[in-house]
């Protein structure tokens, strides 16, 4: 009967084995199917993280190449001419030229507003309105030259000493302030005003000339 010869047949029953391979088979099956699952989610996983990664390579490509740079300030010349006469200051002069580089590709700058003012120890000693406003085109540059004198330069005899004892040791030092209030232009597309200051150190030898040294030196840029 089958009760009564099952647990003797079973010890000794081949049935569990292919039980068992059956059991084995679709174990490997589920285990195949598992892991083309985890194959495929990993594949997928790939493809979108490679697309997210050329996409970011894209954007950080474009980001470069159509991100502003700033102007680019150099200083040229400037002289304080009559430096050496002690009563210099009753005509006093201060000439300076300035190049001003739009080194974008394709961006192009309004200056909507731009003063110099000339500083010694801190203390301005003139200033005025540079320019008119103008647009500046992509890999332009622009020469700013000026004068102050009288009306836009103060400077009275006591600080004309000071330049003469500067003088006497060598080297008088000014600082040229450039301030100036600029939009980007991407073409059609204009930023917002930016108020940017460019500063230029330049000291002037006994003859009232910008050391050789200084002449085509970069004035730093910085915004506000
Ligand atoms: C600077 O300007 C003066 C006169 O304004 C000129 O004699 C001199 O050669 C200029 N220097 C340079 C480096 O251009
Ligand atoms: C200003 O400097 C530039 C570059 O050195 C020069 O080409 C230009 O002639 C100068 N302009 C004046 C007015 O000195
Ligand atoms: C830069 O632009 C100014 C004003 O538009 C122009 O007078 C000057 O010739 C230009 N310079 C160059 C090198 O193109």
């Amino acid at each position: 009967m089958y009760t009564s010869n099952r647990l003797p047949v079973q010890s000794n029953d081949p049935r569990p084995e292919p039980f068992k391979r059956h059991q084995t088979a679709r174990y490997y099956v589920h285990r195949v199917h598992e892991s083309l699952k985890t194959r495929v989610s990993k594949f997928i996983c790939a493809i979108f993280l490679g697309l997210l990664l050329t996409l970011g390579i894209i954007a950080f490509i474009l980001w470069l190449s159509l991100r502003p740079h700033r102007p680019r300030f150099h200083i040229q010349n400037f002289s304080v001419p009559g430096l050496g006469q002690p009563n210099g200051f009753e005509n006093a002069e201060i000439a300076f030229n300035v190049t001003i580089r739009n080194a974008n590709q394709d961006i192009g700058i309004y200056y909507d507003s731009m003063d110099g003012a000339v500083y010694y120890q801190d203390q301005k000693i003139g200033s005025k309105p540079l320019l008119y406003p103008f647009y500046q085109k992509p890999k332009n540059t622009t020469i700013v030259y000026d004068v102050l004198s009288e009306a836009t330069l103060t400077v009275n005899s006591q600080s004309w000493m000071q330049f003469l004892n500067d003088r006497n040791s060598g080297t008088v030092v000014f600082r040229l302030e450039i301030t100036s209030t600029i939009r980007f232009k991407l073409f059609s597309r204009q930023t917002k005003h930016h108020t940017m200051y460019a500063n230029c150190d330049v000291p002037v030898g006994p003859d009232g000339f910008i050391l050789a040294i200084s002449v085509d030196k970069k004035c730093p840029v910085y915004f506000t």
